[in-house]
């Protein structure tokens, strides 16, 4: 018997091989290779200290939060901090310190979209998809400051592939594919209430992506890590593949990042309104942190300070810059107590049952076990949060209707590109929020900035009218 097979059986795990004799060749070396990846001691701890011990703890936290610091915009700080920042930042891009970091390993289960989310098509006129997008914002950089930014991208067992051959078909969008790199995440199984791994079928564990904060792992393990620290880069400009208005490469953030010496920097905007479903960022003991929406307390979501503001406002929009020796401290797990910690889902997930038939729960049946990138935070030395304006960084597209879907996401597109034709002196007919009555587009290659939109403009010999499909490439 395989020593992998025993060691499952030692650990009231065998259940996990038994159609084992039912299995062909492929899928039995499939199987243990599945088995392999799966950290047991890993697994029993999560079951120990999150499923047999749930509900407790949470509540205890509110008392000691404090809201965590953070850097104004220039109009409601310091400008020339901010210039300091831009200038900083733009020559560690010069000397070719930055890579892009983009986290496409999630599911995209509630867009309801089949395929790779980053494949969505999400601008106005010519439905560039999210991978185009950020492509083309990063070329644009690139062309701006010389040394070709290299492009990381985390994929999972679930996209890998797709994800590969998209781009192959659409010549990298422009980018020299040695630039574009891809790796796969990890993965974690889907256990029951007792801690009982679950079979997706007879030759394989119901495995699933194990979160955005697999991704410090995933860095180390693919060697992409290592490969930064030979090609001189320092400085890891992190984002989701859910937002197309990110500026991928932001040389005020970069700045500040350096400025602080920090290990973790963070976009922050104020929220919307209390109950918005981002993290929000936090301070306890001197620590900062991010407090997941669904783990704030209502208190304290919904308290405001003497002005009336929110005063937990503090908003993650899931942009953060990581220092590459901190990743590798992390990710590397050899710091015992720099670890992230695993969040516990309940889900549905359809199971093979011992006696061999296919189990459909319609109840949450099993627990599925995600880190989150952002809990690195209070690891990281002189964490450094900077305000951002969320019309020029964030409209996530995560729902097929309503909030943060793709329509509110094209129309804050719009109103973008109207605010730079206004800054060029073109003013469209536009309603009270902004969005213009035309729909147009402009390509991150022509511009991604109002001053590079003003700058461009100006330079054209001849000026298109501004039309409905207009696009500026
Ligand atoms: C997330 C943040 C929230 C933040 C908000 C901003 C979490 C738990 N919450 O919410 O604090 O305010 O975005 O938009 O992240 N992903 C992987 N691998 C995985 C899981 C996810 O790569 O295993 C990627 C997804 O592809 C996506 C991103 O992580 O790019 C976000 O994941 P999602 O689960 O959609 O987070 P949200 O609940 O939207």
């Amino acid at each position: 018997m395989s020593d992998i097979i025993q060691l499952f059986q030692e650990r009231g795990q065998g259940h996990v091989f038994t159609f084992f004799d039912d299995l062909n060749e492929d899928e039995q070396a499939g199987l243990i290779a599945q088995a392999e990846q799966i950290d047991l001691d890993e697994i029993e701890a999560l079951v120990n200290d999150l499923i047999q011990t749930k509900g407790e703890g949470n509540d205890a936290i509110a008392d000691e939060l404090e809201p965590a610091d953070f850097v104004p915009l220039p109009e409601n700080g310091d400008p020339a901090l901010w210039q300091e920042a831009v200038e900083k930042g733009e020559s560690a891009l010069r000397t070719g310190r930055v890579a892009a970091f983009t986290v496409a390993g999630g599911q995209g289960t509630r867009l309801g979209y089949d395929g790779p989310k980053g494949k969505f098509g999400v601008t106005p006129v010519l439905k560039a998809s999210l991978f185009q997008v950020f492509a083309e914002k990063i070329l644009a950089s690139t062309r701006l400051y010389g040394p070709a930014i290299p492009w990381y991208v985390m994929t999972s067992i679930i996209n890998h592939e797709a994800t590969v051959e998209y781009f192959e078909a659409n010549d990298y969008f422009g980018l020299s594919p040695e630039k574009v790199l891809f790796f796969s995440q990890g993965l974690m199984p889907a256990v029951d209430a007792e801690g009982k791994i679950l079979l997706a079928d007879k030759a394989n564990i119901a495995l699933s992506p194990d979160g955005h904060g697999g991704a410090l792992r995933a860095l180390v393990r693919s060697g992409s890590i290592r490969e930064m620290e030979a090609n001189g880069i320092d400085v890891i400009s992190y984002f989701q593949v859910d937002n197309p208005l990110v500026r991928c490469i932001d040389p005020a953030f970069v700045g500040f990042h350096i400025m602080t010496n920090s290990e973790l920097s963070s976009k922050m905007v104020p929220k919307a309104y209390a109950e918005e479903k981002v993290g929000v960022f936090c301070q306890k003991d001197g620590e900062a942190l991010v407090v997941e929406y669904s783990d704030l307390p209502d208190k304290l979501a919904t308290e405001v300070d003497d002005n009336g503001a929110l005063r937990f406002r503090a908003g993650s929009i899931a942009i953060h810059i990581f220092n590459r020796a901190f990743v590798h401290r992390l990710g590397s797990g050899k710091d015992a107590a720099a670890k992230l910690p695993f969040h516990l889902a309940h889900k549905k997930v359809p199971y093979l049952a011992t006696n061999g038939e296919l189990q459909t729960p319609s109840e949450p049946n099993a627990y599925k076990f995600e880190m989150f990138v952002f809990d690195a935070l209070p690891f990281a030395a002189n964490p450094t949060i900077i305000e951002t304006a969320r019309e020029d960084d964030f409209s996530p597209v995560k729902n097929a209707e309503g909030i943060d879907s793709a329509q509110t996401c094209r129309d804050d597109q719009l109103r973008q590109f109207a605010r730079w034709t206004a800054a060029a002196g073109i003013t469209l007919n536009t309603d009270e929020t902004g969005l213009p009555e035309i729909s147009f587009e402009v390509s991150p290659l022509f511009a991604d900035s109002a001053d590079r939109f003003v700058e461009r403009w100006n330079g054209l010999a001849e000026k298109p009218e501004l039309t409905n499909g207009l696009v500026l490439i």
